[in-house]
């Protein structure tokens, strides 16, 4: 089954043609690692080379939506429409040569995400999500892993960053974290993927703090449309405002709330 809709063809065709510059430059990437020359701004560029790619694409088809996107920030437009825009997600990763990293980008209407691409170019991945429609991967629908005790997941997260705020707060919770669960705590370094892989089942259970809304918004309508729980550490709606995201299947949102009280 395959799902196509209006909104979903022109992510999809801009994603397909950002993601031919990605790989591109990602080979690059694997040489420039032996060579005199640091990769900082070339990774600089291919950030914004995709981010016009995508931005050029989405205003061809629709020229009246509003943009935010993680480089340039906001173009503002005149319809309900926006879309949400991280061109490279997993930049680290990207920059040292490990091919996990994601173009993400969710369509917000009236303050909702309504539709979401998450494409992982290197392993020709696409995660795709509408609202009311499902979520697919490479046109297969997905669902969240069914597991119930949180002892036998696996588990996510990222962080804290060097000049993170809650650095001590972000450790303790990891402690915690890893005291609950038999595998150890994961920290694959996308968390546009991060949130995919728990839309496809891969994944139980996700959490981080201080994420931006550009890494997180095409996961929000994938996760949801897989059936899985998107709440903040308090277990409410606020987790854009609150800048603290669970993300899990529906059984074991409860039991991580409570590791994170
Ligand atoms: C980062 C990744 C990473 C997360 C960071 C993000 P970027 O996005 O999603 O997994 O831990 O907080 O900033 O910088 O690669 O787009
Ligand atoms: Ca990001
Ligand atoms: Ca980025």
């Amino acid at each position: 089954m395959k799902l196509s809709s209006a909104n979903i063809n022109v992510l999809v065709k801009a994603c397909r043609k950002a993601a031919k510059t990605l790989i591109r430059d990602f080979g690059e990437i694997e040489n420039l690692q032996v060579s005199l020359k640091g990769p900082g701004d070339f990774v600089t560029a291919s950030d914004k080379k995709v981010e016009k790619i995508l931005i050029d694409e989405l205003q061809k088809a629709r020229p009246n939506y509003s943009i935010l996107s993680e480089e340039i920030g906001e173009i503002k437009n005149d319809s309900e429409y926006k879309w949400i825009i991280d061109p490279i997600d997993g930049t680290s990763n990207f920059l040292h040569g490990i091919p996990h990293f994601a173009i993400s980008i969710g369509l917000e209407h009236n303050g909702e995400i309504v539709c979401g691409i998450i494409y992982d170019p290197i392993k020709d991945e696409m995660f795709i999500a509408e609202k009311g429609n499902g979520s697919y991967l490479n046109n297969q629908r997905i669902r969240v892993s069914s597991r119930s005790k949180l002892k036998d997941c696996i588990i996510f997260t990222g962080g804290p960053r060097i000049d993170s705020e809650n650095r001590d707060l972000v450790l303790k919770e990891y402690k915690n974290f890893s005291s609950k669960v038999l595998i150890p705590i994961r920290k694959m370094g996308s968390a546009s993927l991060d949130m995919a892989y728990v839309a496809a089942g891969r994944c139980d259970g996700f959490w981080q703090r201080n994420l931006r809304y550009w890494d997180v918004a095409a996961g929000i309508i994938i996760v949801k449309e897989s059936g899985g729980f998107i709440t903040d550490f308090n277990g409410e709606n606020e987790y854009i405002r609150n800048k603290t995201i669970l993300v899990s299947n529906a059984k074991i949102n409860s039991e991580m709330i409570e590791v994170l009280k």
